[in-house]
């Protein structure tokens, strides 16, 4: 064959493989869905939905704008999709209980924060105080029944991220937050005053499970840190981003850095979907599949594993406690990309 020919060929079957490539992420593309599409036809259909209201139990957050609203999807290969307000940050709230039993998972292990707090959901409100008078006397038994995702439990999961001191406790907390941002996040300070001069609920759960074993360390200090990582300021696509983290099993997909060990994201995704949305857990994954995870600022975030993380930041809040408008247009974002682990399982696509 001569040289001519040679090239003609070539040409020929770089055009096919293309035509292939095409071909096959069309393919994809249709039984994934468009982010773009999807992200944007929930931002139209519920930016004007009232519904809900900001929390106010937290002074600083009832005048937090009820208008905001940003959606953010990320994908495990690290495609950031955006729509509405992706830069004005609201108080990351209970979304951080996410990431520091997460870290406390990766420094000591899930038997740690199985042995000290437990994995099941109490079916009670966020704060309940009920819930840990329920589990009395069951420390040290091996299965206390309560969960990271709860005040309680969260209070007791910031007390175990090990440091000399409060301030270099502190570091690691906001290391790892930033490390699934993939920036550097800062707290709110208005909310963080307002919630300290407010949180004496938070204050007697932290002294009661201090009495009943849960607490180790002083719990004064697990109380103000565990409201400081509550003030985290945070937007959507930052949230988006720690989602995808944990969907990209611990490898924050946009920065490339491995933040935690693989093998512990499926026991933090767990918890997620059991308790992630406190006593709407059930009806959430019911509806979508998803882990996921609220907090009272107004963001959810949500993980697709393997596939992408989303998360709404809108802070009218249902009576759970859990964004309206999140929970409503994440529900249909994935929907439109076929996003539900579940589903995707059982048919094997
Ligand atoms: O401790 C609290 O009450 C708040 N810092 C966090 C609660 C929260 O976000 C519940 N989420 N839906």
């Amino acid at each position: 064959m001569d040289q001519d020919a040679r090239l003609r060929r070539r040409r020929l079957f770089v055009g096919a493989a293309a035509v292939v490539v095409a071909a096959v992420s069309s393919l994809l593309v249709s039984a994934q869905g468009d982010p773009q599409a999807a992200i944007d036809a929930a931002f139209t259909k519920y930016k004007t939905l009232n519904e809900g209201k900001n929390a106010d139990y937290i002074p600083a957050l009832a005048k937090v704008d009820p208008n905001l609203f940003g959606i953010a999807l990320v994908t495990t290969d690290g495609k950031v999709y955006t729509a509405g307000d992706v830069q004005s940050e609201v108080s990351i709230q209970s979304i951080s209980k996410v990431f520091t039993m997460a870290q406390v998972i990766n420094e000591q292990g899930p038997e740690a924060i199985e042995k000290r707090i437990g994995v099941d959901a109490t079916g009670m409100r966020f704060n309940s105080i009920i819930a840990v008078e329920a589990v009395r006397g069951v420390v040290g038994a091996g299965a206390p029944e309560i969960n990271p995702l709860v005040n309680p439990g969260a209070i007791s999961a910031t007390s175990m991220v090990t440091g000399p001191n409060a301030d270099a406790v502190w570091t690691k907390i906001i290391g790892f937050h930033n490390d699934c941002a993939g920036r550097s996040l800062n707290v709110i300070q208005d909310v963080y005053k307002s919630e300290s001069d407010t949180n004496q609920r938070n204050q007697a759960i932290g002294a009661l499970m201090s009495a009943y074993g849960y607490i180790k360390t002083d719990w004064h200090q697990a109380v103000d840190l565990y409201t400081r990582q509550c003030s985290i300021g945070v937007n959507a696509k930052d949230l988006a981003t720690m989602a995808a983290t944990l969907a990209t099993m611990g490898k924050n997909p946009v920065t490339g850095k491995q933040v935690m060990d693989a093998k512990y994201v499926p026991g933090v995704l767990a918890v997620m979907a059991t308790a992630g949305l406190y006593d709407d857990s059930g009806k959430w994954l019911f509806h979508t599949g998803l882990p996921a995870k609220s907090g009272v600022g107004g963001g959810i975030i949500a993980v697709s594993p393997g596939r992408f993380g989303i998360a709404v930041v809108s802070p009218p809040l249902d009576d759970a406690g859990n964004s309206v408008r999140a929970q409503r247009a994440i529900t249909d974002i994935s929907t439109a990309l076929n996003g539900n682990p579940l589903k995707a399982r059982a048919s094997g696509s």
